[in-house]
């Protein structure tokens, strides 16, 4: 038995980068998954390797968090594929850099939108499929962008700011509720997926841009999506059952500096 054996888990952003690797990982401790993303031809890619490794336990939808009714057609084709829905993974994301000065309303309205009200949209819609089949799991992943700031972060910064607190919010409203639906958040450092090249480029690109971050990190290493992937592993499995309302930090150190 895996460790999340029947668990029927809903995966947003899983085209590529931790998303695809959580549902890589998920399916291979025995649940089912469904991968969603803007980007359907990457969540496709995905659904169809983890399907072809573990047959008939991964499909994908396409699937843009910002929207209503991608969410609504989504959950209902999960719910369907899986036979409910128990762990949400709210995991699609971008990235953001500019500072007070030069970030643009757009830019900012971008960011919180897909970093933020997409959890906000998303996960009140997924509540009646989670109350459906309790014990159920959220988890919203944040990063420690949410924890300590940077002068050119200005609105990822905010964005991972509420991700966090929202999570807390969520936990309490649910266990104040006595559902079976805990909500945590989790915070990565650099880790390696297409969403830091842009950060590696402005550090020189290639091994030199990597230094810089990693000389940031005391363990002296990016993080891998797998060292992220345990953590959801944890969360979305019973293993956490007592767990809600808290942050994990996946960052080599670097917040206790
Ligand atoms: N990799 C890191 O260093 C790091 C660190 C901290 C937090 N995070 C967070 O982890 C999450 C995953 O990031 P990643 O590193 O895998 O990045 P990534 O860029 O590789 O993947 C993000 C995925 O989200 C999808 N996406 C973007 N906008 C979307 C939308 N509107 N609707 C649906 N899907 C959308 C993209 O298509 C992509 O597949 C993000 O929330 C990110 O902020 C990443």
């Amino acid at each position: 038995m895996g460790r999340v054996a029947g668990k029927k888990a809903f995966i947003t952003g899983g085209a590529q980068g931790l998303g695809a690797c959580f549902a890589r990982m998920l399916a291979s401790e025995g649940a089912k998954v469904v991968v969603t993303d803007v980007n359907s031809k990457g969540a496709e890619r995905t659904a169809l390797e983890i399907d072809a490794a573990f047959p008939g336990s991964a499909a994908f939808c396409h699937h843009d968090v910002t929207r209503r009714d991608d969410w609504e057609n989504a959950l209902g084709m999960a719910a369907e594929f899986m036979g409910g829905v128990n762990v949400l993974v709210n995991n699609a994301g971008v990235g953001g850099w500019g500072n007070i000065e030069t970030e643009t309303l757009e830019g900012w309205r971008r960011t919180l939108d897909i970093d933020v009200d997409s959890i906000f949209i998303g996960t009140q819609m997924a509540m009646p499929y989670l109350k459906a089949s309790q014990p159920a799991s959220i988890i919203n992943i944040s990063s420690v962008a949410g924890l300590i700031a940077h002068g050119d972060m200005l609105a990822y910064n905010a964005a991972k700011a509420a991700v966090w607190m929202m999570s807390k919010s969520i936990a309490l409203h649910c266990a104040r509720a006595g559902y079976d639906i805990r909500c945590n958040s989790v915070h990565p450092v650099f880790t390696r997926t297409p969403i830091i090249e842009p950060l590696v480029a402005l550090g020189g690109g290639g091994k030199s841009g990597e230094d810089k971050l990693t000389r940031q990190i005391p363990l002296q290493r990016l993080g891998e999506p797998e060292d992220v992937g345990y953590a959801v592993l944890y969360l979305a499995s019973d293993e956490s059952r007592f767990i809600t309302a808290s942050e994990f930090k996946i960052d080599g150190g670097i917040t206790a500096q």
